[in-house]
């Protein structure tokens, strides 16, 4: 059905895409997400987006959503920003960071895509090396 030819789209996507409720809580975690973190989607299903990223976002990233719901005011959403994401294995890299929200009733889920930087960043310190 229509639904699953979706799902399927979205195991192939080259980005990462996570779904957090208002709490932050994960909800979904595609493939290019499980590769570019290093976790298996079934380890942070369920647990807090902070977990993905460093100090001081990891500290203050439930101050960001509690903000956010408070003031309406959108910093990331519908704009986007370079920020550090945090593999499992406590290495850290450049990652474009995108926010959409969607409202279900009364609850709002937040999808996060995200673009590893890596290459990009790689292939401008070259280009600045050979000029
Ligand atoms: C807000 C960092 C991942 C959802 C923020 C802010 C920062 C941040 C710095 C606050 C911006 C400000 O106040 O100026 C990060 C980092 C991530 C990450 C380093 C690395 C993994 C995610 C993901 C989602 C998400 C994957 C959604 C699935 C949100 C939302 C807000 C927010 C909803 C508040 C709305 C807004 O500021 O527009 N994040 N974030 N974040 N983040 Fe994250």
């Amino acid at each position: 059905d229509i639904v699953s030819n979706f799902r399927a789209i979205l195991d192939t996507i080259a980005d990462g895409v996570i779904v957090i409720d208002e709490a932050g809580t994960m909800h979904w975690f595609n493939p290019a997400a499980e590769r570019l973190f290093g976790y298996h989607r079934d380890e942070v299903m369920g647990r807090n987006v902070s977990l993905l990223m460093p100090e001081p976002d990891h500290s203050r990233h439930d101050g960001y959503l509690a903000d956010y719901l408070r003031t309406g005011i959108k910093k990331i959403i519908g704009v986007g920003r370079e920020v550090q994401g945090r593999r499992k294995d406590g290495s850290l890299f450049p990652m474009y960071l995108s926010i959409g929200e969607q409202r279900q009733g009364d609850q709002r889920l937040f999808v996060g895509i995200v673009h590893d930087l890596t290459r990009r960043k790689q292939a401008e310190a070259a280009q600045r090396r050979d000029h």
